[in-house]
């Protein structure tokens, strides 16, 4: 009969004294330090250690004085200690280190004055077997491994419970460290060995239990917690954006027009509201979109509504849609123009070119009666600088219609006009769903110059796709890359301007109404000059007309001296060089004069000074000399002025895509076997006429008495200067033959005589274009005759009289007309008395053999020309 530390149970007192416990009960088996300060139980102590020991017993409430205390306020089941040690506290209390001994039962209790003193019964407690002890014991442990805390209590608590070997005492100090206080007296009460130690167990499980669904409670309180921190600092960094947009003068609504109302309700209401763009799905609503594009949209819409803001996609459907948002799918700007204001406003613009305003009127009128523009797509063509854009331009004006200007000279890629597809990153529209964004109605005018600069490349055609987007038949439903619906631009008014049809793809060319404009006379220049360009530039230098002053004839030179080109662009950069430097002039003489006023100066000093030229007259007047004072010498001079003056030469009239243009050509022989050489970059058109011409002058050479075996010992050297320009057309033809016809016969061609026209292998001189760029170049070049191609009378007809005035034009059908107004005195023509060329160095007998066989081949070939 044993308890705890070999205590004999019956050798404790019957009899004890009661020490009321506040809290938690103490469990036998332990050593324990208890406080005790109430002064009465101090008193019992003191008795107690005669005693030796007394017993511990709960109140069933704290909160219960110790004088009013009764029995049914006790706990029936208490601990015997004894006093191991006792210390006096400062505070007059008194701390006992206590040995528990064992339970006890308390049989009747008596109460007296607050002294509590009881009858009880000790427990007696069963002893476990071996195998019982060590399993409990290493399930305790278990138990208590298993609690995930890993606070230094509960790590000693752990170390404490490892030195403790036997199961029941182990689970006593583990219900009095370890499990709640509400459970422990209930633990003390437990007499059952085996039991308790399963309810020490069951309490630890559900502890263990609680704490995880403690953990899992935590995990996703702090996670919430977490995300609202997350979306709070997503916030506060789209607020700092947005500001910052806001200062660069960009709409937040950029970033999300849906914001949440939280974000709309947080305007405060001393800012004044800025207006909000409506929402993204408003706007797409608004377009009343049908059928496939309808729903592609609504689409793609989802799709970003369900994507988080930061994913990059989002940005890039929102790009998209906003565009789509922004394109004017069904928005029309009124036809509402009239011929008659459309016609001043082209006299406003534009002077002189009647036949293109007439051209252009024509067209609107049409437009009115027809009221769509399907299917029309004017061309300007014509050489720089002659007003192509700017008529496009006003033709835009004159509609009353929104316009869009793009180039595509240098395109090389496809997607600039049709876009790319969105899969790629920094994907765009093409040039034509842009313009349909900025005027933001669906028949704007769109000017796209210089169509016939566009080149192939590895990157796609860009004319192929401008074909798509002019063609009548297919742009009803225009495909962008990047918008990938089908968009109608049927109702877009397409001016594209070029210098040359030449280069213009054929299909493009075939579907535009080409309307051409020509060069410029001096006298046409003087007058846009005087209407036009001197206002506008002199105004674009800060100048007044009470500043400078032209007088025609100086207009005309300027015209004629520093800028003969074809069209105004030059005549326009002299002008402004002029204004610049005059400028000038009068920032520095205001200057002097301020000086001068300062000074003193009188009116009259001023004079005299502007009479000695220190200071600048006003206006100034300009004249020959401040005119070589502002341009410097004249570019064309009179020595400049190309002259077929020497035998082997001729001169032909060109054109170019910058305008019509003088061309010398040059014959040289040289030792040889009649052989053709051809240098100055022609292109193969070009060396055919010359081949041709020179076949042609060969074959009339028995005709015209002319010795064939020059030929056996000279070949021909023909030039074209001014080889940097690469020249191609068949329009030198009769110039070609006329240079080798002068060479081989040895004339001069007439003086001051210009020519164009194909020559055909048997003569015939076929017809040329660009007459009149042509005629204005002969012009410049101070000719005085001009032979022409029959053919071409028609166009000479239609030539202006200003244009036309003082030349003498003489329309040729074939070569031989050409050659007996060429060479007026001809020795060699036919029906004149025939002369020997130059005497023919000695011939060897086969070259003679050879030499008769040409002249007989010649003879007949020149029978049948006749036939
Ligand atoms: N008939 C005209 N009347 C008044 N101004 C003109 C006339 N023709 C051209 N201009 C002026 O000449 C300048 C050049 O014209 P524009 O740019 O339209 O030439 P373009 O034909 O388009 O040349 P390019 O082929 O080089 O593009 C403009 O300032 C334009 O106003
Ligand atoms: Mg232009």
């Amino acid at each position: 009969m044993k308890e705890n530390n070999d205590i004999v149970i019956e050798n404790l007192p019957k009899v004890i004294f009661i020490i009321p416990m506040r809290g938690c009960p103490v469990f036998p088996g332990l050593y324990t330090t208890i406080e005790v300060s109430d002064k009465q139980d101090i008193e019992i102590i003191r008795h107690c250690e005669r005693f030796n020991g007394f017993g511990l017993v709960m109140l069933k409430s704290d909160g219960k004085d110790n004088n009013r205390l009764s029995e049914d306020d006790f706990y029936k089941v208490g601990t015997f200690v004894r006093i191991k040690n006792q210390i006096n506290t400062i505070y007059g209390t008194k701390s006992l280190f206590l040995e528990t001994v064992c339970r006890f039962k308390i049989d009747n209790m008596l109460i007296d004055r607050g002294t509590v003193t009881a009858n009880v019964t000790y427990i007696q407690e069963d002893e476990l077997s071996r195998i019982e002890d060590k399993a409990f014991t290493s399930a305790l442990r278990e138990a208590l491994d298993q609690r995930a805390d890993r606070s230094v209590l509960l790590e000693n608590l752990r170390f404490n419970a490892s030195n403790i070997p036997e199961a029941i005492r182990l689970a006593d100090y583990l219900a009095s460290s370890v499990v709640p206080r509400n459970k422990q007296q209930e633990l003390l009460e437990e007499f059952n060995g085996k039991a308790r130690i399963m309810k020490v167990l069951h309490v630890l499980q559900e502890e263990l239990a609680v704490q995880h669904m403690h953990d899992e409670i935590q995990g996703m309180v702090s996670k919430r917690i977490d995300s609202r921190q997350r979306e709070y600092f997503l916030r506060e960094e789209m607020r700092f954006i947005r500001k910052q947009l806001d200062e660069l003068g960009h709409g937040a609504d950029e970033l999300d027009s849906e914001e949440s109302e939280e974000e709309t309700e947080e305007g405060s209401a001393d800012k004044p509201k800025r207006p909000r763009k409506p929402k993204l799905i408003d706007r797409l609503k608004a377009l009343n979109l049908t059928g496939e594009t309808y729903e592609t949209v609504m689409d793609e819409y989802q799709k970003m509504a369900s994507m988080d803001t930061n994913n990059p996609e989002y940005s890039m459907v929102r790009t998209y849609l906003e565009m789509v948002a922004d394109l004017p799918w069904n928005s029309f700007s009124p036809d509402d123009f009239s011929l008659e204001e459309a016609r001043k406003i082209l006299e406003q613009d534009h002077y002189g070119i009647k036949d293109v305003k007439d051209r252009v009127l024509e067209f609107l009128a049409v437009r009115k009666l027809r009221k769509d523009t399907k299917g029309s797509i004017i061309c300007l063509v014509g050489p720089p600088g002659t007003g192509k854009t700017s008529i496009g331009i006003s033709i835009a004006k004159a509609l009353k219609k929104k316009y869009y200007r793009f180039s595509v000279g240098g395109m090389r890629d496809e997607a600039e006009i049709k876009g790319h597809r969105r899969t790629y990153i920094g994907a765009m529209p093409g040039q034509i769903i842009k313009g349909l964004r900025v005027t933001k109605t669906k028949n704007p005018v769109f000017v796209i110059d210089e169509v016939d600069k566009m080149t192939v490349s590895a990157q796609g055609d860009p004319a192929a796709a401008l074909l798509e987007v002019l063609d009548p038949e297919q742009n009803s439903t225009f495909r962008d890359h990047y918008l990938d619906l089908p968009f109608d631009v049927s109702n877009v008014l397409f001016i594209v301007t070029a210098n040359t049809t030449d280069t213009i793809p054929r299909p493009l060319l075939d579907r535009m109404e080409v309307i051409e404009l020509s060069g410029y006379t001096s006298d046409e220049k003087l007058h846009i000059g005087k209407k036009y360009l001197v206002p506008k530039s002199r105004a674009k230098h800060g100048l007044k007309s009470t500043d400078i002053t032209y007088t025609d004839k100086m207009l005309h030179k300027i015209a004629e001296e520093y800028a003969r080109e074809a069209g105004v662009r030059h005549f326009e950069k002299c002008l402004d060089k002029i204004h610049r430097k005059v400028a000038m002039e009068i920032v520095e003489d205001e200057y002097k004069r301020a000086q001068m006023r300062e000074e003193g100066a009188t009116s009259a000093a001023f004079s005299e000074k502007e009479a000695t030229g220190e200071l600048l007259k006003r206006p100034v007047r300009i004249n020959d000399e401040k005119l070589i004072k502002y341009l410097g010498q004249p570019i064309f001079h009179e020595d400049e002025v190309i002259r077929a003056n020497k035998v082997g030469m001729s001169v032909g009239l060109a054109w170019t895509s910058l305008g019509g243009d003088v061309l010398a050509i040059e014959a040289q022989h040289i030792p040889g076997r009649g052989e053709l050489k051809i240098t100055g970059q022609l292109g193969d058109v070009m060396q055919e006429s010359a081949n041709i011409a020179y076949s042609y002058i060969k074959s009339i050479c028995a005709s015209h008495g002319i010795d064939m075996t020059w030929f056996e010992r000279n070949s021909i050297h023909l030039h074209v200067p001014e080889g940097a320009t690469p020249k191609d057309g068949p329009s030198a033809g009769i110039t070609m033959a006329t240079a080798i016809y002068s060479l081989v016969t040895g004339q001069v061609m007439a003086k001051d005589m210009a020519m164009t026209g194909e020559l055909s292998l048997l003569g015939k001189v076929m017809p040329i274009g660009g007459l009149k760029e042509k005629v204005l170049a002969a012009r410049r070049n101070m000719v005085k005759t001009i032979l022409i191609p029959k053919f071409n009378k028609r166009d000479l007809d239609k030539l202006e009289a200003n244009v036309k005035e003082g030349i003498t034009f003489h329309l040729v059908g074939d070569m031989e007309e050409v050659l007996a107004l060429a060479f007026p005195s001809d020795k060699y023509a036919p029906g004149t008395g025939k002369a020997a060329l130059p005497a023919a160095p000695a011939q060897t007998p086969e070259e003679k053999l050879a030499a008769a066989v040409a002249s007989a081949v010649s003879k007949v070939i020149s029978e049948t020309m006749k036939g």
